[in-house]
């Protein structure tokens, strides 16, 4: 197929509707001969209206420009792109001049149009039927929805209605700005999804509706884009850069992930010297330039790390393991960042049915050893039952809920161990062989890529890409070892107290250590990850 791209941005190749008209491109696939005209380069010189096309030369027009180039590339195109910003709600000049400019392709005599649009029309003077014809543009305003009244007025004279399609996308400015590629690489991927349908019967309703999600919701948009000129709103002077991109990011925030605590982000920027506050509420962000507020956490790093994380030219984590900034304060900022500043409501889809993920239950594997450990001390035979029953049940109790490998092998050794208490009559072995295989689990756990405890809080984190988070493996690998170390030494000691006679010091201790271990636990998630931040 030949595809000719008409590129009516004055930016051409900067074009932020170009990154739409490229994904396209890649989505029809290989193996087309495709040219793109950047319509700025060329000399397109206003129509005269002296008609000269029509009557004195038929088809050729009295302007000797790079016009003549773009009627000839029309005429042997099978797929026309038009590709443009919207410019005061129509086309931007360069294109305007080159539609104008169609007349020499079009006959002078007077026709009814079959599809009823406007008044008349001009029959074309060459065969262009069968022309597959795209519109795709970005606009500024936060959505593109009323704004091309205009141009699809006009694209339906010139194309026929109903005979075209359209990629139409409002925030266009966004897709120059690195900090927020992750929401629109996600669009991109839309678009090259609908030119690969486009070929194959059409774009599909999904995509559609994809394509016409918003970037970002509304006011989050709106305050983003206000706060990226860089410019006063009282004063309309000039604002330090570093501020308007603390007011950027304050922007970003979702007020949606408020936990009930209010929060003040201190940014401190060491090397400009300049510090903002960014107060953090249910009702939305406020940034704070006098720094009159007490922090809750403040980060301190170079500004040039900053925005070197925020483009993702350098993961977060990644930065803070190597010391490059510094965090003081409330911790559990870091730890939702992505809750706080990430993708808004109006992510990709896929996005969505990641949040209906089957995601495991602790407590689940929990109960297991729970059940032999309170089973078989009441009655061994009995309680070895009901523990192999449970053991065998896990899969139903879990139905609702991801299973874990962790569960799969605390079902086999619990099983085992019960086995073992029914083989010897043996309860008080059985458990304690119990403790040994649990402090076992937990143990070796630590030292693979996913430590038992990271395999039921990942989804707290952002599910499997918190394994590449550094700060949280290493949290979790030092919890998974400090518990397989308790249980390991509980264990013989638990065996040995039995022995000496010391059964009731002997529950004490099983139940108190662990009691006490879950509360380290939870001291130690909080204080940890903050302790490396603080450098
Ligand atoms: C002169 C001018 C006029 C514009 N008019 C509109 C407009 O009427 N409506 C709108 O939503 N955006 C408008 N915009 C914003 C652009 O459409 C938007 O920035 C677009 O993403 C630029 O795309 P490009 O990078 O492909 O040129 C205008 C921009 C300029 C420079």
């Amino acid at each position: 197929m030949n595809i000719l791209v008409l590129n009516g941005s004055p930016k051409g190749e900067r074009s932020n509707t170009m990154q739409l008209t490229h994904a396209f491109l890649e989505g029809l696939g290989s193996g087309h001969s495709t040219q793109i005209l950047e319509l700025q380069t060329l000399t397109i010189k206003g129509c005269r209206g002296c008609f000269a096309c029509w009557k004195a030369t038929p088809g050729q027009c009295v302007i000797k420009d790079d016009m003549a180039l773009v009627l000839e590339k029309l005429r042997s195109a099978d797929l026309v792109i038009f590709s443009f910003p919207l410019y005061y709600f129509g086309v931007p000049g360069v294109m305007k001049h080159m539609i104008d400019r169609q007349l020499p392709n079009v006959l002078p005599f007077m026709e009814e149009r079959s599809d009823g649009v406007g008044s008349g029309s001009h029959r074309a003077r060459y065969d262009m039927s069968g022309k597959k014809y795209v519109i795709i543009s970005t606009c500024g305003f936060w959505s593109a929805k009323g704004n091309y009244d205009a141009v699809l007025g006009m694209f339906d004279h010139i194309c026929g209605k109903d005979n075209y399609e359209t990629i139409l996308c409002g925030q266009g400015e966004l897709f120059s700005v690195p900090e927020l590629s992750g929401r629109t690489g996600a669009y991109l991927e839309s678009v090259r999804r609908a030119g690969a349908e486009y070929l194959s019967g059409g774009i599909r309703e999904q995509t559609r509706a994809q394509l016409s999600e918003l970037l970002y919701p509304k006011e989050v948009f709106e305050e983003m884009a206000d706060a990226s000129w860089g410019v006063s709103r009282e004063s309309g002077e000039c604002e330090p850069e570093s501020l308007s991109f603390t007011r950027q990011m304050a922007a970003l925030y979702n007020k949606d992930s408020y936990d009930g605590k209010d929060r003040v982000l201190e940014m401190c920027y060491t090397d400009l010297g300049q510090t903002y506050q960014i107060r953090l509420t249910r009702s939305g962000s406020e940034v704070i330039t006098d720094g009159s507020l007490r922090a809750t956490t403040r980060i301190e790093t170079p500004w040039q790390v900053w925005k070197d994380i925020a483009a993702g030219r350098i993961g977060g984590t990644e930065a803070l393991a190597k010391h490059l900034y510094t965090v003081k304060g409330d911790f559990s900022l870091m730890i939702r960042w992505d809750d706080f500043f990430g993708t808004h409501k109006a992510a990709p889809v896929t996005e969505r049915t990641d949040s209906r993920l089957k995601k495991p239950l602790m407590a689940a594997m929990i109960a297991l050893w729970m059940t032999l450990w309170i089973a078989v001390s009441i009655d061994t035979f009995i309680g070895a039952l009901v523990t192999i029953g449970v053991c065998a049940a896990l899969p139903l109790l879990l139905i609702r809920h991801e299973q874990t490998v962790y569960d799969k092998l605390s079902a086999s050794l619990v099983a085992g161990a019960a086995l073992l208490a029914l083989g010897t009559g043996d309860g008080s072995l059985a458990s304690d062989a119990g403790y040994l295989a649990f402090g076992l689990l937990w143990l070796v756990s630590a030292f693979t890529r996913e430590p038992l405890c990271a395999a039921y809080v990942k989804y707290k984190y952002g599910g499997q890409k918190a394994l590449d988070n550094p700060l949280f493996v290493s949290t979790n690998r030092i919890l998974a070892a400090a518990w397989g170390g308790l249980y390991v030494l509980l264990a013989p000691a638990a065996f040995l107290m039995q022995h000496a006679g010391l059964t009731a010091a002997s529950l004490i201790v099983c139940n108190a250590v662990p009691l006490l271990m879950g509360l380290f636990t939870v001291w130690f998630e909080g204080w940890y990850p903050a302790h490396v931040a603080q450098g």
